[in-house]
């Protein structure tokens, strides 16, 4: 069996070689989830952990007990967060975490986390979304209490008495003690954080002495190709562009993944590790595990181009509906064009507290944990 271990590692040194069999077509290149030429569900690709099954079922359920959502451009918005929050909550959405979440694990070897944690008791992870990542984690670890928190009541109705859910903002104060937990974890919160440095240094002081925290992040705004081809997806390019731009506006930095080892080390955790994988686009290469991740991420990419760019190019980049539809979909269109041998750096960065970190009581507030 293919090892995916083996796609880790210093980036320079991995070649993706393409699959250059002219007769090879794939069954999932195509269009966003729902318009003319989709040939294929999120659900058929959709992978076999407990978690992912039950969010599945248990959505709609759980989305009509929400307190308010705002409507827009025909997708669902958390109104609890105003409009500050530019990804949509709602079924598509959902898919595509889960979809999301089977890609990491695929790429970490069923792995949770890359930090070397030993018997972690106490586990926070902040903007859990479905909660996937928190009841897989809660599954490898059932001695630890976990505790997935986030603005909205997205999350699997699967429950597993070592994981709690919280609704809650993490960027207001948190109401616990310092020095709680054993280990922080933070997935996809790009377009979430505004000011990373600032709360990387508030999590630093909930983390244990000798306690990790980790962040697992791709560089969505940044297509790589090791043969250039990448110059020649001008929609994936004007799609990037937009979507940096019209971020930074808002004061989101779309680009963050490469600086947050350095943010981590400011905020005083030690030993950063930084580990990179390239993720190809679609099933240009000839590896079959490459090639596997491709096709996961070609999936996830029908909803996620839609997913980050909506609301952005509305928004704040000054596009009409039907413009911003046309920029994603000249997106879409470079991702199912296999002589462009795209791939994007998907990074976990994580570090230590110290044993001896003296962190006094001040970070104390009426939160939401
Ligand atoms: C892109 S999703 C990632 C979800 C999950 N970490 C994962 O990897 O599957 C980002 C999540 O962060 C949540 N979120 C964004 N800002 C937040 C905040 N200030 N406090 C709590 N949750 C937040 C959103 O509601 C959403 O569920």
């Amino acid at each position: 069996m293919f090892d995916m271990s083996e796609l880790g590692g210093h980036l320079a040194a991995i070649h993706l070689e393409a699959d250059t069999d002219a007769d090879y077509t794939s069954p999932s290149e195509g269009r966003r989830p729902g318009t003319a030429g989709s040939t294929s569900s999120a659900n058929s690709l959709a992978g076999s952990t407990k978690a992912v099954h039950a969010s599945m079922n248990s959505v709609e359920m759980t989305l009509k007990t929400a307190q308010e959502y705002t409507y827009e451009n025909g997708r669902r918005y958390p109104a609890v967060a105003g409009r500050k929050y530019i990804l949509p909550i709602d079924q598509a959405e959902i898919e595509r975490l889960d979809l999301t979440h089977q890609l990491w694990m695929m790429l970490l070897n069923d792995k949770c986390h890359l930090a070397p944690l030993q018997n972690p008791q106490r586990v926070l992870d902040l903007g859990t979304g479905t909660g996937n990542w928190a009841i897989d984690f809660a599954t490898h670890y059932p001695n630890a209490d976990v505790i997935g928190t986030d603005l909205s009541p997205i999350q699997s109705t699967y429950r597993l008495n070592n994981v709690q859910f919280v609704i809650g903002d993490f960027e207001l104060p948190w109401k616990c003690d310092p020095d709680t937990y054993d280990y922080v974890h933070m997935r996809h919160l790009m377009g979430s954080i505004k000011d990373w440095p600032g709360l990387l240094k508030y999590a630093y002081r909930f983390v244990k002495p000798g306690g990790y925290i980790e962040i697992q992040e791709s560089d969505i705004t940044s297509p790589c190709s090791d043969d250039n081809s990448h110059h020649r997806a001008h929609g994936i390019l004007r799609w990037s562009a937009l979507l940096y731009q019209a971020a930074k506006s808002n004061g989101l930095d779309m680009n963050v993944a490469p600086s947050l080892a350095g943010y981590l080390r400011e905020a005083g955790f030690v030993d950063v590790v930084e580990k990179p994988f390239k993720v190809p686009m679609g099933t240009w290469c000839k590896n079959h595990g490459y090639k596997q991740l491709g096709r996961w991420l070609l999936e996830v990419s029908r909803y996620g181009y839609e997913s980050y760019g909506l609301a952005a190019f509305t928004r704040f980049g000054g596009l009409k509906l039907e413009e911003a539809e046309d920029v994603i979909d000249r997106a879409l269109d470079d991702c199912a064009d296999r002589t462009l041998h795209i791939y994007y750096v998907f990074r976990v960065i994580y570090g230590r507290k110290p044993e001896n970190a003296f962190t006094p009581d001040n970070g104390r507030g009426a939160g939401w944990a």
